[in-house]
């Protein structure tokens, strides 16, 4: 029974709520997560003004692709990430991409409100100096909220507070005005990443071009087994010779099939029979 009072939320409106979710996003939601997405989504009745959650589920339903379903989506989304998060990953980077005289790619696959692929700028640019300026980072996600976040580039003391003193004086300007108390990445660090909005699940990626690296963390933990190896599946031909993939690190356990073989530290290079299969 519902033990919330202020909308109807039944047995059979949950059901259908992970229903939706994993099939738009991917997405698998426990039973535990129930008072979680009550709260989420109340949000989106009390904007809406509608008086009880079958009322919302019908009129999400109504339409294919109504704006509706990305607010849908984007309230469902948990977005926790941080500045230079699994710290390890990052040296491995600069020395990968130190090796490489061509400009570099990474793709960041789920970047929520940007943290992850302004750490990766950052690492490109005191690994490769000038060169860094010819380097990119296509940064990506399903939530359109993290990602208008994400792309003002504008942080809170707090969520800054472990980057060290050097890093936060050479990649990021104090705020003034309504940002006062605040920072904002450098133009510089800004103009390397190019955020947009990508469903890992659509059946077309706008990301085509071979990367250098790619990386994925922290989200397949929310996709069941057959989503995470059809994912990763199709990391694979994206992947330059020798491109590492970079995953969360409770992520491990999904990776370890036929097409990527670890080198450490939840970071993973193509196997050589999923090398062969990559097209000229
Ligand atoms: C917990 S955050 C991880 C952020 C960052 N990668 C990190 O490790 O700090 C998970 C992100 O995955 C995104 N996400 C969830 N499902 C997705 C999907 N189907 N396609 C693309 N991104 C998705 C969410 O919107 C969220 O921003």
């Amino acid at each position: 029974m519902a033990a919330n009072t202020e909308f109807l939320f039944t047995d059979s409106d949950f059901a259908k709520v992970r229903t939706l979710i994993h099939r738009r996003a991917g997405i698998a939601l426990g039973e535990q997560k129930r008072q979680m997405v009550y709260s989420r989504l109340s949000r989106r009745l009390r904007e809406l003004r509608l008086p009880e959650f079958s009322a919302y589920l019908e009129m999400l339903e109504a339409t294919q692709d109504g704006d509706e379903w990305q607010s849908f989506i984007n309230s469902l989304t948990t977005n926790l990430t941080s500045f230079f998060r699994e710290a390890h990953h990052f040296p491995v980077l600069a020395e990968h991409v130190r090796k490489t005289q061509q400009p570099v790619t990474v793709w960041c696959s789920a970047a929520s409100t940007g943290e992850e692929p302004y750490s990766i700028a950052i690492t490109l640019m005191e690994a490769l100096g000038s060169r860094a300026s010819s380097s990119k980072v296509i940064a990506t996600d399903i939530d359109t909220a993290v990602l208008a976040k994400a792309e003002a580039g504008v942080f809170t003391a707090e969520q800054v507070a472990r980057l060290s003193p050097d890093r936060l004086r050479r990649f990021f300007n104090k705020g003034t005005g309504a940002n006062a108390g605040k920072v904002r990445v450098r133009p510089e660090v800004a103009a390397m990443v190019k955020f947009s909005r990508l469903n890992l699940l659509d059946p077309s990626w706008a990301v085509k071009e071979p990367v250098d690296a790619i990386f994925c963390r922290n989200v397949m933990i929310y996709f069941d087994k057959p989503t995470q190896k059809k994912v990763l599946d199709r990391f694979a031909p994206l992947l330059k010779p020798g491109g590492l993939l970079f995953a969360g690190h409770s992520e491990n356990a999904s990776l370890v099939n036929q097409t990527f073989k670890p080198l450490g530290h939840t970071v993973y290079e193509l196997a050589r029979s999923a090398a062969k299969a990559v097209p000229a």
